[in-house]
């Protein structure tokens, strides 16, 4: 039987069968910009798989703010940054940083998986040869870590994804494709940032301030402070995302539009400004403490926004407590008053995504029920664009973003093949 050419999208192919061309979201160089321009569905031939290697048939496909910056080139231009190390080198780019789907191909030296197995993928990718591997020490620290579907190529906006075997873990059957799809990435990140820098771990009535609640990231925060007993503090925009986060498990919400003092702040020799500065961030701290109900401040302070909120972490966060960060979605010069930084003992931790422990660990609270996967919204393949669009504009739902890839239809949990 020859080889079929392409199959469309929403006709689940047999399964094993692999056509010689993909639909997929691609991004080019000379389409950079903003992300509604800067995705277009091509055909795109499907890649060999390398040992270590098996190849997904994407059911769903999760929306996340990496490949804004990837359509956007800013920071970095990923797929000039990819050839320029001679790492897979192609002349366009397919992100995607998560998934749920179907194992079609197992390629060599594969013992985890087989053709047929329903998984989520987490995004953490590295060579197996690397140090940290074999040293058994944490591959988050070797130089070949890379993020699938950003700094890696053939993600999940495309029919087949190709992955590392030991990227994909197993689809929680109580969940439907598109759920299953939404919240691997920003999970296992926070499980990390929130449970992976002891002794600094969430506790039991300890306080966490979380920024950015209602995002990708913070609604994970809120869900794991909560399985941990800890108390979650809500950071948000705009009343209505703070009902979502009330909704989720917050303690309760600050509008961060009921202050000013945001970004860098003034130098400590401006007397008058820093004061002003600091009157700030201090009735900032008692609107936490309002909220708690009593004087305790944060023991961690999970951060993303950088710029704009570094300076009123590092105040508000308590004496031995620390601030993590995973993002500088408003800017990287975060400057920190070192005076509260030594003196009252606490930690600026940087942190990013996870390794195969950690999200195996954010998995399990998955297929355990202790995560709502916050599904904001579920949308055709050619509206990833559009849907990147929203997030550069912060003008994304509260949750997280999925697109149906090849499901047949919306609310599918799994499919006779
Ligand atoms: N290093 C990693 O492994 C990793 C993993 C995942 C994500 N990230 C990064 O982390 C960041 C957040 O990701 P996400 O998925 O949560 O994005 P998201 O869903 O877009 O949420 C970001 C939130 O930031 C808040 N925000 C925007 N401007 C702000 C400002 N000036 N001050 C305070 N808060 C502000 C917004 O909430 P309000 O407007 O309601 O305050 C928004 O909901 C992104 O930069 C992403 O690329 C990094």
């Amino acid at each position: 039987m020859s080889k079929r050419e392409i199959f469309e999208l929403g006709e689940v192919p047999p399964l094993g069968q692999i056509p010689k061309l993909m639909y997929a979201q691609v991004i080019r160089a000379d389409r950079f910009g903003h992300p509604r321009k800067a995705f277009k569905t091509e055909k795109i031939a499907i890649p060999e798989l390398r040992p270590g290697e098996v190849l997904v048939y994407v059911m769903a496909a999760g929306i996340n703010r990496n490949n804004v910056f990837a359509a956007l080139g800013l920071p970095i231009d990923v797929i000039a940054a990819r050839n320029k190390s001679g790492y897979d080198p192609t002349d366009f780019h397919i992100g995607g940083s998560d998934a749920s789907g179907i194992v079609y191909a197992v390629g060599p030296e594969v013992s985890n998986l087989k053709v047929g197995d329903r998984v989520v993928i987490h995004c953490g990718v590295w060579d197996r040869d690397c140090p940290a591997v074999r040293n058994g020490t944490d591959p988050m620290y070797d130089p070949t870590f890379k993020i699938w579907g950003y700094e890696t190529n053939w993600g999940s906006f495309a029919q087949f994804t190709r992955v590392q075997a030991h990227q994909c873990m197993p689809k929680a059957k109580h969940l439907t494709w598109e759920e299953a799809a939404a919240p691997t990435l920003v999970g296992a990140t926070t499980y990390r940032m929130l449970m992976g820098w002891p002794p600094n771990v969430v506790r039991e009535g300890e306080v966490v301030l979380i920024w950015g609640a209602a995002g990708g990231l913070g609604c994970m925060a809120i869900q794991i402070v909560k399985a941990a007993g800890g108390i979650p503090v809500a950071v948000v925009s705009s009343e209505k995302k703070a009902a979502f986060c009330i909704r989720l498990g917050a303690r309760g919400c600050i509008n961060r539009k009921n202050f000013s003092h945001w970004g860098m702040m003034p130098h400590w020799t401006d007397t008058a400004k820093y004061n002003k500065w600091a009157a700030e961030c201090r009735a900032f701290g008692k609107a936490i403490w309002d909220i708690v109900g009593e004087r305790k401040s944060p023991s961690i302070v999970f951060e993303h926004p950088g710029e704009d909120t570094t300076p009123t972490s590092i105040f508000v966060c308590d004496t031995g407590g620390m601030v993590v960060i995973c993002a500088g979605t408003t800017g990287y010069n975060a400057v920190v008053d070192l005076r509260y930084l030594w003196m009252r003992q606490k930690r600026l931790q940087g942190s990013h995504f996870a390794n195969d422990e950690q999200s195996y660990a954010f998995n399990q609270l998955v297929i355990d029920g202790k995560i709502d996967p916050c599904l904001a919204g579920t949308y055709k393949f050619d509206d990833i664009g559009h849907t990147h669009g929203l997030m550069h504009d912060n003008e994304a739902p509260e949750g997280n973003m999925v697109a149906i890839v090849g499901a047949p239809r919306e609310g599918m949990k799994d499919i006779d093949l």
